[in-house]
């Protein structure tokens, strides 16, 4: 059985650089809380109206068909990772489709927020391994910045997260010391709640989300999105910041760990991790839990905030790019996020 290659990579960030005083003259915060708490710096806020999730995923995929040495008439499927699509429905792998003029090929929307690259990453990889597929193009993009609460009310989460977009294309490889060795995926959706954002949505509080005020008088065909869930603040995100950060600096390490030992492999063997850029804070706690030394670790969350889906392609990029990573070398992937989901990629370069 083959296994699959990452045989082309690209990012995309849009220009517009947003400072965290840039933010203070819409919020009640500032540089050093951000920076102390997250290690965030700046962020990209993509165009207004210029700028899509697609449009940006449409840039990465470009450089990482070419890269591959292939043309996007040649991919023969896409699996696109977003929590902010263009549309809430169709998903943003037709727009893709459509923006990158390819063949009529299958499109599959993955909604997995922080782990949904991974997890893309994982169908494309079986997709390969069977054969089914030869040119898969998997892309992890957002555009946070149209969707997020820009006053005192919603500092929390607004100041974390940014825009962009990576994508790589898997292709078959016969090589034995090549490709993905495993990925591993989880959920545990007990905390469902915990990072989310509800509307809109058919759930009426059925779930008794946080934050919520119940609407049980209100006509049916305007529960999915009211102007009382607008005028009530309910369209943004909602995040118990303190238990996503728990969770999280259990289940890196728990994950990445699942990968070595499945591969018979240490943490001293990495030669690369690159974790999704959640919190700095959270990075620098996996890599002194896994004893790793910065050389091994990557890290641009100072950058470009947490862009969610994005965030572990356009790390692997750029620490490609920089020459951090070699022909050969064992690197590692993971994620964790809102579901819970969280997961794992082993690969050799
Ligand atoms: O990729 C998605 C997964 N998400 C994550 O992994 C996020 C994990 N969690 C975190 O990164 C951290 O919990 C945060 C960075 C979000 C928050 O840091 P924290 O140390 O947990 O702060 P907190 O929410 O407990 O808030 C502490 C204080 C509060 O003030 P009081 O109540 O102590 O007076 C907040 O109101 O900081 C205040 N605060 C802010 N102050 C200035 C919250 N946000 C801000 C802000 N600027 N942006």
């Amino acid at each position: 059985m083959p296994r699959s290659k990452i045989a082309g990579i690209g990012k995309y960030v849009p220009a517009n650089v947003v400072t965290n005083n840039d933010l203070t003259q819409y919020m009640d915060t500032n540089d050093e809380w951000i920076q102390e708490r997250t290690g965030i710096k700046e962020r990209r806020y993509a165009h207004r109206t210029e700028e899509t999730t697609t449009t940006m995923a449409a840039e990465a995929a470009k450089i990482a068909i070419e890269r591959a040495g292939t043309t996007a008439q040649e991919i023969d499927f896409i699996v696109f990772a977003t929590l902010s699509p263009d549309y809430y429905f169709p998903g943003c792998g037709v727009m893709l489709q459509r923006a990158l003029k390819m063949k009529e090929v299958g499109a599959l929307d993955v909604r997995n927020q922080c782990s949904g690259f991974l997890y893309a990453l994982s169908v494309a990889d079986q997709f390969i391994k069977t054969g089914m597929y030869k040119n898969i193009l998997v892309v992890g993009a957002e555009k946070h910045s149209f969707g997020l609460d820009m006053t005192t009310r919603g500092r929390n989460i607004s100041v974390i997260f940014g825009d962009g977009a990576g994508a790589v294309v898997l292709q078959p490889t016969e090589k034995t010391d090549q490709g993905i060795l495993s990925t591993h995926l989880h959920s545990d959706g007990e905390s469902a709640e915990i990072l989310a954002m509800y509307n809109p949505g058919t759930h009426a509080n059925h779930w008794g989300a946080q934050n919520y005020a119940d609407f049980d008088d209100a006509p049916i065909a305007n529960m999915f999105m009211s102007h009382a869930m607008i005028d009530n603040a309910q369209n943004f995100p909602f995040m118990d910041g303190q238990s996503v950060f728990k969770k999280a600096v259990v289940k890196f390490p728990e994950v990445i760990h699942e990968a070595l030992t499945a591969n018979g492999y240490q943490s001293t063997d990495i030669n690369m991790l690159i974790p999704h850029q959640a919190n700095l804070r959270i990075s620098q706690f996996v890599q002194a839990k896994l004893k790793l030394t910065d050389d091994q670790v990557y890290n641009n969350i100072q950058h470009y905030g947490n862009t969610t889906a994005a965030s572990v392609p356009i790390a692997l990029c750029e620490a490609w790019e920089k020459g951090k990573i070699k022909e050969g070398d064992l690197v590692c992937l993971a994620a964790f996020g809102s579901g819970f989901t969280w997961a794992s990629a082993l690969l050799k370069w």
